[in-house]
């Protein structure tokens, strides 16, 4: 049962996909895991209908159009960000500087620098600093680190890791803040290869040089649904990167939001001397693997890439299924998402941080700069 002994008041900003996935895991980690249900205080939208029905929806107990108003509350103990990347530093500033435990989706903001800002003002004001890479609580992800950490693969030599999605393949698709450089910062690079990194840093640890290329396939894109109006896309659809990590490991990883006929391909295989591991969220209970032991002299014969299906063995798992093979979801890393923010605020240690998070952005404003200067650049 649960160890989260505070009652928590939150003050969410942004009531869109994210907000309501957050909303809703805040409830599920009360159900699953025991822990005390926070009180959901205030919630912020920019779009006053949408933040009425969203108060009423997802349980809030007030609602304002102001986001402000969320980070100086007085009855808010933890701040939700889960606007546009766009306002992510300045919320999340203002959100620290008021004493605020901080939840925000990911990126921190536009820029590592930004980010290397916020992780340092978050560990300076001793708050709970926590974001919101879905990925790392994946039991998959975790049982991966776990083969990693303890020498299961032998010396790790690479990782080649890609997350394509044909989600904007349509150039009948509007114009949303995801197209714009000043609102997104980034496409491809900072929307899907960020989850990869996250995974990247939490398993295999710093990445020290990168260099990319970009590519741009559908430069305009109607202003609304059915316009005949064009506006400029500014942000990439593909971009592919080197990397080179502080402990010698090399890699590749690339990403795409126009990938045709990949959905929800998010993809790595990490090399070892010892053994080879494989995972593709859109499979999301099973992990290949492959250990050199398989092949010794009397085996092999049979030797080969074999199929771990998740089960309660695998941090997390058991939490909501008694069985291999019955499905875990999206829905479900952020309810472990959940869980262990609320356990970080009676002291629990967790990964994803703004530590965590600033180092992904640095790798991402790397590789922009990369792209622009084509040599490698240091993250
Ligand atoms: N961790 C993950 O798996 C994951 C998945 C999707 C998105 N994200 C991240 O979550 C964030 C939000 O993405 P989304 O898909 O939920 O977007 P969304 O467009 O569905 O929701 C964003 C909401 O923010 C509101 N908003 C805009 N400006 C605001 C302001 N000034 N004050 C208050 N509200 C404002 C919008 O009206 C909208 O309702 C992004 O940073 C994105 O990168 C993370």
């Amino acid at each position: 049962m649960s160890d989260t002994k505070k009652e928590v008041r939150i003050g969410l900003i942004g009531a869109g996909w994210m907000g309501k996935a957050h909303t809703v895991a805040y409830r599920n980690a009360g159900v699953i895991f025991g822990d005390d249900l926070p009180i959901l205080e205030l919630v912020s939208d920019v779009n006053e209908a949408q933040v009425k029905v969203a108060s009423k929806l997802l349980g809030y107990n007030r609602w304002t159009t102001n986001w402000v108003e969320v980070v100086t509350d007085p009855d808010v103990d933890l701040v939700d960000v889960s606007t546009p990347n766009s306002m992510h530093f300045e919320m999340i500033k203002l959100a620290l500087e008021n004493g605020k435990h901080v939840f925000s989706e990911k990126p921190l903001s536009l820029s590592g620098e930004e980010s290397r800002i916020l992780a340092d003002l978050a560990k300076e004001k001793g708050v709970v600093n926590y974001c919101g890479f879905s990925n790392v609580m994946n039991p998959a992800n975790q049982y991966v680190k776990e083969l990693v950490d303890t020498g299961k693969l032998g010396k790790i030599m690479r990782i080649h890791a890609t997350y394509d999605q044909d989600m904007l393949l349509d150039p009948e698709i509007a114009i949303t803040w995801r197209h714009k450089k000043a609102l997104a910062g980034t496409g491809a690079l900072g929307d899907l290869t960020s989850h990869l990194l996250s995974v990247s840093q939490f398993i295999l640890g710093d990445i020290e040089e990168v260099i990319g290329i970009e590519s741009l396939v559908i430069p305009t894109r109607p202003v609304e649904v059915g316009s005949s109006e064009h506006a400029d896309v500014e942000t990439e659809d593909l971009a592919t990167f080197l990397v080179r990590y502080k402990s010698g490991i090399i890699g590749d990883f690339t990403s795409s939001r126009v990938a045709t006929g990949r959905k929800n391909y998010f993809y790595y295989e990490i090399q070892g001397t010892e053994g080879t591991v494989v995972y593709d969220l859109e499979r999301m209970g099973e992990v290949q693997v492959y250990f050199k032991s398989d092949a010794d002299v009397d085996n092999a014969r049979d030797a080969g890439f074999r199929t771990v299906l998740l089960n309660p063995n695998h941090a997390g798992f058991k939490w909501f299924q008694p069985a291999a093979g019955i499905a875990i979801a999206f829905d479900d890393m952020k309810t472990l998402q959940a869980h262990e923010l609320l356990q970080a605020l009676s002291g629990a240690p967790y990964a994803s941080d703004f530590e965590m998070g600033a180092k992904v952005d640095s790798v991402v404003s790397a590789v922009k700069k990369s792209i622009e200067t084509r040599q490698w650049e240091t993250c």
